[in-house]
């Protein structure tokens, strides 16, 4: 077995959660274009690139906004709860093992070489999907969107994460995100961000986890951090 690397910037790392360590953006896609449809309006994976790290309430509104719909406050409810049941039905057929690629693998390297792990997520279904793949054991803490005030992209999701239940610095932690929203609340925060896609605001963009690892992580942050 070959030894841990040995790191020397990298303390701590925040992984979003919908698009980045499971595949269910395109859940949330599906439920949303449902809901959109029934309420008449286009919705097309383009408008959801703007709804991807952001709350189940703005996201309803962006939707509306879009078809210049307005509801009661006692709709929005249904509507949103709706949304929910359909997003749930849709986790329910996840297979227990389904991460996306090299998920896994860098999360059992990390916690191998000592990184504190930390999930930040707008999701109120976080710890739901984090039991169903039963990865819950790898994080350090986790923020979800039962726990914020602000939804991404304020900084609120990382920055309590870090400093609450990482016990580390914007300065040595890494966030790691799919969203747009999500790189501007971990560039607001201080925070290095890894993009995962087309992602130009972010400081590192990849095309899957599978291209990175501990040590690649940690020099990217000692160069940065050393600029
Ligand atoms: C984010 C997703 O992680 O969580 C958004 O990127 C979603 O698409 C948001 O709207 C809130 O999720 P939930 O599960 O609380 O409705
Ligand atoms: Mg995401």
């Amino acid at each position: 077995m070959t030894a841990p690397a040995s790191l020397t910037a990298l303390k701590g790392i925040i992984f979003d959660l919908d698009g980045v360590l499971v595949d269910t953006a395109q859940f949330h896609f599906r439920a949303w274009k449902r809901l959109a449809g029934e309420l008449g309006i286009p919705f097309t994976a383009h408008d959801n690139e703007a709804l991807k790290g952001v709350s189940r309430r703005d996201s309803l509104e962006h939707i509306l906004a879009l078809g210049k719909v307005s509801l009661t406050e006692e709709e929005k409810n249904g509507r949103m709860a709706q949304k929910n049941a359909w997003y749930l039905e849709l986790v329910n057929e996840l297979p227990p093992d389904d991460m996306l690629p090299g998920a896994k693998s860098l999360l059992d390297e990390l916690r191998t070489c000592g990184v504190r792990i930390g999930l930040g997520s707008s999701s109120r279904n976080a710890e739901l999907i984090l039991q169903k793949l039963n990865i819950s054991g790898y994080f350090d803490g986790v923020v979800d969107g039962n726990k914020i005030s602000k939804s991404k992209p304020d900084p609120e999701v990382f920055t309590l994460c870090a400093l609450h239940y990482l016990h580390t610095q914007p300065s040595d932690t890494i966030v790691v995100e799919d969203a747009r929203s999500g790189v501007e609340a971990a560039r607001a925060g201080g925070f290095f961000c890894v993009g995962i896609g087309h992602l130009p605001q972010a400081d590192m963009v990849i095309a899957s986890l599978e291209q990175i690892n501990a040590t690649l992580l940690d020099q990217a942050l000692q160069a940065y951090r050393s600029v």
